[in-house]
């Protein structure tokens, strides 16, 4: 885990650093996010994220030019009970199930593109699950979006779902997903 201590802390690494995003932030990840996307996220929408560990700006030279936000689904009421109740069944040792990771966003800088910084990104969103105990990572991605599948297939993720009309302009999104 080579970004673990990154969770909490800054992780500089030669011209890169990473670290969590704050309000003065806002402008140049929006800025980013226009850039990046047919349907970017509100201002509101990204603003709920600040403070939160799993929104992490990626700067290069002192500059943003990338960020990433990563949510963690806690297991329901339901599926707790589920598993609680075939631990019973099955005279196990009841085991909660673990969160899932989910990566909500991630975007590069059209000029910063394809010099390994997206990987960065993922790198740290997957350190950041596993830090927080998940075994497994979700994201739902357009299926035009070959960058984006790229990279996560470069990463071990693989298309469990194809969910039609996922997004507002009617285009299908995978489902990809990773077991950590
Ligand atoms: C997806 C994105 C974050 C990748 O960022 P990046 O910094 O360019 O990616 P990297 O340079 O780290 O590339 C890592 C790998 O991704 C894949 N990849 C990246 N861009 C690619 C492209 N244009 N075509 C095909 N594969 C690509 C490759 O496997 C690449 O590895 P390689 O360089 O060894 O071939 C960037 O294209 C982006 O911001 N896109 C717009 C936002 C977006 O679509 N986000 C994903 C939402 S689900």
């Amino acid at each position: 885990m080579v970004y673990l201590n990154v969770v909490m802390h800054d992780l500089v690494q030669g011209a890169v650093r990473l670290r969590r995003a704050t309000p003065a932030d806002l402008e140049r990840v929006l800025e980013i996010e226009r850039f990046s996307f047919s349907a970017p996220w509100p201002r509101e929408y990204l603003a709920q994220h600040l403070g939160d560990d799993g929104f992490v700006v990626l700067e290069y030279e002192g500059q943003i030019v990338g960020y990433t936000v990563i949510g963690i689904k806690i297991p329901s009421f339901l599926a707790r009970l589920e598993q609680r109740t075939r631990a019973l069944l099955t005279g196990q040792e009841p085991r909660e199930p673990p969160p899932v990771g989910h990566i909500l966003n991630i975007a590069v800088d059209p000029a910063f593109r394809r010099q390994g910084l997206g990987q960065r990104l993922l790198e740290y969103a997957l350190d950041y699950c596993r830090y927080l105990g998940a075994e497994q990572v979700e994201l739902e991605v357009r299926t035009s979006n070959t960058a984006a599948i790229g990279l996560y297939q470069k990463y071990g993720f693989v298309i469990r779902e194809r969910v039609p009309y996922y997004y507002s302009d009617g285009e299908d999104a995978f489902v990809m997903v990773k077991k950590l």
